[in-house]
């Protein structure tokens, strides 16, 4: 085995971290990469000097793509960002900024253009802010973008548009479907006409419902986000929403846990007074898990649902490839890496994920676009990537990155990650893993490292618990008490 563990706390360490935080808000919830956006900084190496080196690293190994496309643009809320969003946007003004973005946009498709060409597409998200903003004729744009940087979009790969409801509309939908979009993930959060007044979002119950049976009619593959633990919901509240999704025949849900943090209106201390405690949350989680399992859904993350396949047509709609990919990013016979899935990002916002290769010696990195439209704008007319703030991994964060992305799971395969990193993930984290057993959050046989019951809704807590002092290094603190949880992090 190796000598390059992963730095790890011990037992006492251990202990005095979950009895510290467990009933403490986790700020981590809905992302879950390492280390946390607010450890990027700005690169060193230029964008193309890292794209180079990537092709260079692609001549032994396949690269397959999750292209991310980004969009700023989101409708004004009153409170801002619909009270509780932590991801970066702008206000939308109108048609026309949304054109002149569509121009960037194209500049910077067309900057990647020698370096990711030869990619194999595994999966396309257009997420944002709000892409279902975008009018009828900008889809088969957009589409086509795409299709100029990788010389064609095989037929058979996932394709997904997030929007908010009440923007689907039967042009839009029909425009989608004929572009080669065949997922639609919408952000709900809340069936509940009354509570979904917190985000101060126009939205109601009916417009859901017809953006759903919109995307039934045109054989959409649809997926809805909720939130639990929002401002004065009841277990029954949440329930409702479930209910509501399952009855509505949706093929995927997406049940994230409030995630507090920041300026956003939902931490300010008026809002928090009507929060669900964090002991209601647990119950929560549990009662939604018991509820989609007799639904007919499969747990496959912390937060995601799918309903059943009964056949291969459901196994279609209900699979969410663009996640599925990630979390075992990875392909490799007995140890021989064969193939790597990377994140290519591209627009406001956007993420590339580049772990190269798991050789302790080579460089992976994680980086992000501007934040900032006025600053994306003016890096292209520069003519330069509209890159913000990146990290470059050390071989121990390539290993957190694999195993945040597998703890979404719910399982670690610890065989498995011995043969890719030739390290004992038993041993490096023993302390860990015996006060989890102790606590029964976790099941261990020769194979793998189970998440069970209450220790599946405190998965964040855990991937804060095994970087914990691989970020104290980077921080460049030599030890220290400060806990991810700490941080906010407002980019995916
Ligand atoms: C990029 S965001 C929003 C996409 C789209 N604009 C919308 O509002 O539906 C994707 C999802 O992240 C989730 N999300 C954003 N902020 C969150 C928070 N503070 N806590 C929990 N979930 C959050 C929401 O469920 C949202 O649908
Ligand atoms: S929740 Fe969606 S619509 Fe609201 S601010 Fe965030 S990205 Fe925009």
């Amino acid at each position: 085995m190796t000598d390059s563990r992963i730095p790890a706390l011990n037992g006492a360490e251990v202990n005095d971290f979950l009895s510290r935080e467990e009933f403490r808000r986790q700020s981590n919830k809905v992302l879950h990469g390492h280390p946390s956006p607010l450890h990027w900084k700005p690169l060193s190496s230029p964008t193309s000097l890292l794209l180079e080196e990537r092709a260079s690293y692609s001549q032994n190994t396949q690269f397959d793509v999750n292209l991310y496309v980004g969009t700023p643009f989101c409708i004004k809320t009153k409170p801002a960002r619909c009270g509780f969003c932590l991801f970066p946007s702008e206000d939308y003004e109108g048609n026309k900024g949304v054109e002149l973005y569509l121009d960037y946009l194209q500049k910077e498709f067309e900057l990647y253009r020698p370096y990711y060409s030869d990619d194999k597409l595994g999966s396309i998200y257009f997420g944002g802010g709000t892409p279902n903003l975008y009018r009828p004729h900008h889809y088969p744009r957009l589409m086509q973008m795409v299709d100029d940087l990788y010389g064609g979009v095989p037929s058979d790969i996932e394709i997904t548009l997030e929007g908010i409801p009440q923007l689907f509309n039967e042009p839009k939908i029909r425009a989608l479907k004929e572009a080669g979009f065949n997922r639609v993930s919408i952000g709900v959060q809340q069936f509940n006409d009354k509570l979904i007044q917190y985000s101060g979002r126009t939205q109601t119950l009916a417009q859901v419902h017809t953006a759903l049976e919109l995307c039934h009619k045109y054989d959409l593959a649809n997926s809805v986000d909720l939130i639990y633990g929002w401002p004065e919901q009841t277990m029954d509240d949440m329930l409702g929403d479930l209910r509501n999704a399952v009855d509505a025949g949706v093929h995927h849900v997406t049940h994230y846990e409030l995630n507090i943090a920041g300026r956003s209106n939902f931490a300010a201390p008026a809002q928090r007074k009507l929060l669900p405690t964090i002991p209601q949350n647990i119950e929560m989680y549990l009662a939604a898990n018991e509820f989609m399992r007799s639904a007919g859904f499969e747990q496959v993350t912390v937060y995601d649902w799918r309903r059943l396949p009964k056949d291969a047509e459901t196994d279609r709609l209900s699979s969410y490839q663009y996640e599925h990919n990630m979390h075992d990013f990875v392909q490799h016979e007995n140890g021989r890496v064969d193939e790597i899935r990377q994140v290519c990002g591209i627009g406001f916002a956007a993420v590339n994920f580049h772990p190269n290769s798991l050789s302790q010696d080579d460089r992976c990195w994680i980086y992000m676009n501007q934040t900032s439209l006025k600053e994306y704008c003016a890096k292209l007319d520069r003519g330069e990537f509209p890159v913000e703030r990146g990290f470059m991994y050390k071989h121990a964060d390539v290993k957190l990155a694999w195993l945040f992305q597998s703890m979404q799971t719910m399982q670690i395969d610890h065989i498995k990650y011995a043969q890719l990193f030739k390290e004992d993930i038993l041993e490096t984290f023993a302390p860990i893993w015996e006060a989890l057993d102790a606590r029964r959050w976790i099941q261990l046989d020769d194979q793998m490292i189970q998440f069970v019951g209450v220790g599946q809704y405190y998965i964040p807590l855990f991937q804060s618990l095994l970087a914990n002092k691989r970020l104290d290094e980077i921080r460049g603190k030599r030890s220290g008490k400060r806990s991810i949880s700490d941080i906010p992090i407002a980019v995916d």
